[in-house]
Parts: C-alpha cells; sequence; structure tokens
C-alpha cells in the first residue's frame, strides 16, 4: 500500500485534466542594437482537452514549442493569449490556496536524469522533500514510509532509499524522477522527452513502467517527444506540432496509420522504429526549419511541403475535421488520395 496523501482536487475516472483553448506563448526577443525587435510565437493557438488516465503525445521538431507548452501547463509561465483550465480551474484567476493545490496536482518529468537529482542528496531526501514542503502534518515516519512505497512502485528496492544519484543507471535515474514526481498524489504528469536521454533498450522498460503507473494512479500524461516511436506505444492521441501551431491532432490510430497532414506523413516516414507499413509516404521532410523569427507566410510548412500550391503561400490553413481526426491543411483531402 502506498501511504495517502490527500488528493487536491477530487477525482473521477475520466474527469477533464487540462482544457487549453487557443493558447499562446509569444516572446518579444531583441535582435541586436539597431534591429530592433521580433516576435517569437513559440506557442500560436493551441487547443485539446486531456482526460483521467489518458496520454496526449506532443510531438514536433526542435523549436516547435513542445516545452514552452510544457512551462504553460505547469504554470511556470502564463499564457500571452488564450485560456488554460486545470482540473476545471483557471489558474489565473485561481486564489493563492487553489494555486498552490494546482502545482501540487501537476508535476513535471524532465529529459535529463543525471541534472534534474540533486548529486548531494540521497534518493531518501530527494523523494521526501515534496513533502516536507507541501505536506507539513505529515511526520517523518510517514514520510519515509510514503517514499519507501513510491520507489517500490517503480521497480527499486529499499536499499536503494540511502544512496546517492550517481550510483545508479540513467534508466534508475528517470525511475527516481518518476517517484518524486508522484510523491504529492498527482492528476497530471508533464513528461518533457522523459526516454530520449535514455538507451532504446531502457526506453522500453521505462515507457511500460510509466504505463503501468497511469493505470494504477489514474495519471494523465502529457508526453513530449521529438520521435514518433517513442510515442506509438504510451499514446492515446497525438497532436502534431510545427512552428508552435499544430498541424495534425487526433487518436494515435488514425494519426500513425493514416496521416492525413504531410508534416506528418514525413515524419512517419523518417522514422525508421514505426512499423514500415504505416510509413506510407516516402517523402522526407526537406529542407531546414524556417526561423521562428520569420515563419512563412501561409501555410508555415508550405516552403518544406511536397504538396504545396500557391493557395499554401498566401492563406493560413486551419485545424478542421478530416477522416476522423483535425488537420490543418488546404488539401488534405487531395493528398490522401
Ligand atoms: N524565453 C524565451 N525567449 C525567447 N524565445 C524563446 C523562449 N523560450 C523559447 N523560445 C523560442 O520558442 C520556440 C519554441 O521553443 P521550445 O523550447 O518550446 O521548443 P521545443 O519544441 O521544446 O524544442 P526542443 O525539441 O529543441 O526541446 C523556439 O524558437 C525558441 O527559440
Ligand atoms: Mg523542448
Amino acid at each position: 500500500m502506498v501511504a495517502a496523501v490527500s488528493s487536491p482536487v477530487p477525482k473521477s475516472a475520466d474527469a477533464v485534466v487540462i482544457e487549453a483553448t487557443d493558447l499562446r506563448r509569444h516572446y518579444t526577443v531583441r535582435l541586436g542594437l539597431l534591429r530592433g525587435t521580433a516576435t517569437v510565437r513559440a506557442v500560436d493557438g493551441i487547443s485539446f482537452t486531456l482526460r483521467s488516465g489518458k496520454t496526449l503525445a506532443v510531438v514536433g521538431e526542435s523549436g516547435s514549442g513542445k516545452s514552452t507548452l510544457a512551462r504553460l501547463v505547469t504554470l511556470i509561465e502564463p499564457p500571452t493569449g488564450g485560456t488554460l483550465r486545470l482540473m476545471g480551474q483557471d489558474p489565473i484567476t485561481a486564489s493563492p490556496v487553489e494555486r498552490r493545490e494546482l502545482r501540487k496536482a501537476v508535476q513535471m518529468v524532465f529529459q535529463d536524469p543525471y541534472g534534474s537529482l540533486n548529486p548531494r542528496r540521497k534518493v531518501g531526501a530527494i523523494l521526501e522533500e515534496p513533502l516536507i514542503i507541501n505536506a507539513k502534518k505529515m511526520t517523518a515516519a510517514e514520510r519515509r514510509d510514503r517514499g519507501l512505497a513510491m520507489l517500490a512502485a517503480v521497480g527499486l528496492r529499499p536499499e536503494h532509499y540511502v544512496r546517492y544519484p550517481h550510483m545508479f543507471s540513467g534508466g534508475q535515474r528517470q525511475r527516481i524522477a518518476i517517484a518524486r514526481a508522484l510523491m504529492l498524489n498527482p492528476r497530471l504528469v508533464i513528461a518533457d522527452e522523459p526516454v530520449s536521454a535514455l538507451d532504446i533498450s531502457i526506453q522500453a522498460q521505462v515507457l511500460n513502467l510509466m504505463m503501468d503507473l497511469q493505470e494504477r494512479f489514474n495519471l494523465a500524461y502529457l508526453f513530449i517527444s521529438h520521435d514518433l516511436s517513442v510515442v506509438q506505444h504510451i499514446a492515446d492521441d497525438v497532436m502534431v506540432m510545427y512552428l508552435g501551431k499544430p498541424v495534425e491532432h487526433g487518436g494515435k490510430e488514425a494519426v500513425f496509420t493514416r496521416p492525413r497532414h504531410p508534416y506528418t506523413m514525413a515524419l512517419l516516414a523518417a522514422t525508421p522504429r514505426v512499423d514500415p507499413s504505416q510509413r506510407i509516404n516516402p517523402q522526407i521532410v526537406k529542407g531546414e526549419l524556417p526561423s521562428p523569427l520569420s515563419p512563412p507566410k501561409g501555410c508555415a510548412f508550405h516552403t518544406r511541403c511536397p504538396f504545396a500550391k500557391e493557395r499554401c503561400k498566401a492563406e493560413v490553413p486551419v485545424m478542421r475535421p478530416v477522416d476522423g481526426r483535425l488537420a490543418a491543411c488546404h488539401f488534405a483531402e487531395e493528398i490522401a488520395q
């Protein structure tokens, strides 16, 4: 049994955990002394719903806005536009007490299992720290019980409790980071490239563990990765992003087996570990990712799209229903033929 920590917000099996509507985060950056400023639209109009027990995978190349989205959902930064509701609450209008409860309910696992654990503290102290800060009524014995229980939940042994992070492998360290994220009984875990730094053989173990924990604790995952092959088992829904905007979003099955946006097709084609029968289009994404400081007019993907036509250079495509998912392509139906 895992020692109880009162859940900040009541749990229901399929409660909406994140509701994002046209979420935006723009940054103003200085270009240099005489060149003034420019706007980076790091997140530029993202809408989605995530429910308890489900995983939304957010996929895209470097610079597509994935980590910025993670910082918005973890309340590290406020959005510059749109609305975000967590567990039905708007963090901006929430009281300080409600905000603190929301922060407990949303925990994060990072890419780097070396940098994210304090090397000078033993595993037990790392795990108990969130309780010392947030569960002040717990006794030392109760904290230790819960720490040991979470250590067991991630597949590590009691003797690991008194060891230092450097004594573990990368996969074990990521297990410790996951255990720490679960100490406060969160509703939602934001995992930003959680297995990207691990060997492929270890990746599968950590992903399986995450899926077990999801079922056991009814967790919602916002799972960020640049690699489609990593999300193909864990995801329920997949959102593909390009330069801050979603280009395709739907159930995993639809997105993987019948992609309807040329960018998704190109990503799948470039992902060797995805089932070859699903790599329906041999096109690899050509050319460089455009500068986020001056994204192309019209469809931001048109400069790299093998199907681009005049309309794509002029008119921004919006997300619209196409064959059972949302896609932002003027010619999604034609391309599918
Ligand atoms: N604080 C900031 N100030 C200015 N620009 C920023 C800031 N944070 C992010 N950006 C820009 O926003 C865009 C999205 O960055 P972000 O880190 O969210 O991408 P990402 O998808 O996580 O990329 P990666 O796969 O490399 O982690 C990039 O162009 C980045 O340079
Ligand atoms: Mg990132």
